[in-house]
């Protein structure tokens, strides 16, 4: 049985072989054929932080391919009174057959899947949002960007910019990262992709300069300064990002054919603009379609494993 918890526990041919289903059940999707994948099966989605895209994905996803889900939000669930992950993990993953959570540290999704009988999937965590990236690489396979790619990352070094390290180093592809000084991504997170990448031939820079790592880039992307648990931090991490927007001058400094993506929620004014999120560059709607396909094609890859 696998989980999907972080891209790092993927070959570069499994992550193939998901995005491949993934635009498969997408063609049928559009096709409005919907085939039981999953029949009867149930989703549990536990969410310990807010979600639009990913609990509309998720359970949209699920009802498509023959199955439902069950929303369970942490305030309405034991966990949130202090049921311990452990205990949780082993009664939910005895009733239902495949399991999504959110959370915050990595650790604790690790444990429940640790405890779970059935597949889990990492709906996001401090560190990593895996199934957010499936989406993002589909949209740039789709775009005609996976050739000679080159991926500038502008902004906080989060758990989008770790998925963009895993998937980078896995796939072989060039990644430059620019985060204002104190913003890094986690040293122990990079050190593993560089791993990677010497077998992919992956090419990854990171630096905190965001005009050298967005020129002549293919795809531009960035994220939310302030992403959720750091509410607190917000005017403090405004002032330290100056100079990190992607703008219209920042994307002049990318290749001319160039597409943007943001996986969503974009706060206009601060990591982009409103004239670039609106922009014909910008693909993020593409993208976040994309979220129903990918979250599809995974749940089926998942379950076709179940018994390996
Ligand atoms: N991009 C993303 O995961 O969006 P939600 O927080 O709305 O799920
Ligand atoms: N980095 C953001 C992503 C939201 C989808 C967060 O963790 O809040």
């Amino acid at each position: 049985m696998k989980h999907f918890l972080t891209l790092a526990d993927f070959t570069k041919e499994e992550l193939e072989e998901i995005l491949a289903l993934s635009i498969k059940v997408k063609q049928e999707t559009k096709q409005r054929i919907f085939k039981d994948y999953l029949p009867k099966q149930v989703l549990g989605m536990i969410f310990e932080k807010s979600s639009t895209r990913t609990r509309v994905s998720f359970e949209t996803g699920i009802y498509q391919l023959g199955g439902v889900g069950l929303f369970l939000s942490s305030s309405d669930i034991q966990l949130g009174r202090g049921e311990p992950m452990s205990d949780t993990s082993r009664v939910i993953s005895r009733m239902v057959d495949m399991v999504m959570i959110r959370t915050f540290a990595h650790s604790k999704l690790e444990e429940f899947a640790q405890y779970s009988k059935v597949p889990v999937i990492n709906g996001l965590t401090d560190d990593f949002h895996p199934v957010q990236l499936m989406a993002d690489y589909m949209t740039i396979i789709e775009e005609g960007k996976d050739k000679d790619l080159v991926v500038a990352y502008v902004g906080d070094g989060n758990n989008l910019a770790h998925s963009w390290l895993m998937l980078a180093s896995k796939l072989g592809f060039e990644l430059r990262i620019a985060t204002p000084k104190g913003y890094e991504v986690k040293e122990e997170i990079l050190n593993k992709a560089l791993g990677f990448a010497k077998e992919s031939g992956a090419k990854i820079i990171v630096n905190n300069n965001p005009k050298e790592a967005v020129k002549n880039a293919t795809v531009v992307t960035t994220d939310t300064w302030v992403s959720m648990g750091q509410e607190d931090e917000k005017e403090k991490r405004v002032k330290e990002f100056e100079g990190y927007i992607v703008d219209e001058a920042m994307m002049a400094l990318a290749h001319k054919d160039a597409i943007f993506l943001h996986c969503l929620p974009a706060y206009r004014g601060y990591e982009v603009s409103e004239a670039v999120f609106e922009g014909s560059q910008s693909k993020v709607f593409e993208e976040a379609e994309n979220r129903l396909h990918a979250q599809k094609g995974i749940m089926v890859w998942l379950n076709e494993k179940r018994n390996d």
